[in-house]
């Protein structure tokens, strides 16, 4: 596997693939790879003839009162994942070299899909992800783009400005991976204590019950919501961020579930906030 860490040998590495007649794939993370992160590394795999992955902890998604100083960094362990995919080239970069001095261009998609779940908690948070997705959709020159469904919301502002720019490439959800236990994998697991490990298994179980509600008939968005909420409120160690109900993927809001449906979840585990998600399919019958 190539180790990549400037512009230049990315755009090498991207061009000689594309003028041997390679589909590249990309996989973009800020890396302490966990199973979630190999399986789009696998669907890459699947589906490109050359799987680029990025690692790269992006400064410009972080708040400054939120994680980026403490955000776990671990690329040694993070390569060796990868070579067992395996990944052809890793991108990782340093932040100068993203953004070296005099950089002023961002990515800000605006309106309706940025304005409310986690766009509405962390100002700035997905002009800081459209900005380095954008670039490194175009130093990767990738045909197809991986993402995973537990950032649901930032998979459709990808989707946004992918159109909206005539971006050439595909942008592919795939689905959670869940720990045994139901709790989403994400980076962030790593900062619970056991106790707080066992609690945050509330996420998925209140989700899990709402959709079986729904797979009994319930098609009331607030009776969905306030089932969620009720179990969240049940676990001490939990505080609800947010617990919302839009239609997937235009995000609009919705009293009855009539079209398929993002039950979309944030919630503090101790000091540690985590998303999750479900998608309510149809809705109608
Ligand atoms: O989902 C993430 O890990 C990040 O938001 C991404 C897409 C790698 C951009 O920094």
């Amino acid at each position: 596997m190539k180790v990549l860490r400037t512009v230049q040998e990315i755009r090498d590495f991207a061009g000689e693939q594309k003028k041997a007649g390679k589909r590249i794939g990309l996989v973009p993370t800020m890396g302490a790879l966990h199973e979630g992160h190999l399986s789009l590394m696998r669907a890459a795999r699947e589906k490109c003839d050359v799987v680029i992955a990025s690692v790269f902890v992006n400064p410009t998604q972080f708040g400054p009162n939120e994680d980026y100083d403490a955000y776990p960094r671990r690329f040694e362990e993070d390569c060796r994942l990868l070579e067992g995919i395996p990944v052809d080239a890793v991108f990782h970069p340093e932040p100068s070299e993203m953004y070296p001095e005099g950089y002023c261009t961002y990515v800000q998609v605006d309106g309706d899909i940025t304005n409310k779940l986690c766009g509405a908690q962390r100002p700035g948070h997905f002009r800081g992800v459209a900005t380095v997705v954008t670039k490194l959709i175009n130093l990767s020159r990738a045909d197809e783009a991986f993402f995973g469904q537990k950032d649901a919301q930032q998979v459709v502002v990808i989707r946004r400005f992918v159109e909206d720019l005539n971006l050439n490439v595909h942008i592919n959800m795939v689905p959670i991976v869940r720990e045994e236990s139901g709790l989403a994998r994400s980076s962030r697991n790593t900062y619970l204590s056991p106790e707080e490990k066992e609690a945050a298994c509330v996420l998925s179980r209140s989700l899990q019950n709402a959709k079986k509600a729904f797979e009994g008939g319930e098609r009331d968005a607030e009776a969905l919501k306030g089932l969620v909420a009720k179990e969240i409120q049940g676990e001490p160690l939990a505080s609800i961020d947010y617990v919302e109900l839009f239609s997937f993927p235009a995000l609009h809001p919705m009293e009855k579930v009539t079209e398929d449906a993002l039950l979309a979840i944030a919630v503090k585990i101790g000091k540690t906030r985590l998303i999750d998600n479900v998608i309510l399919e149809g809705g109608r019958g």
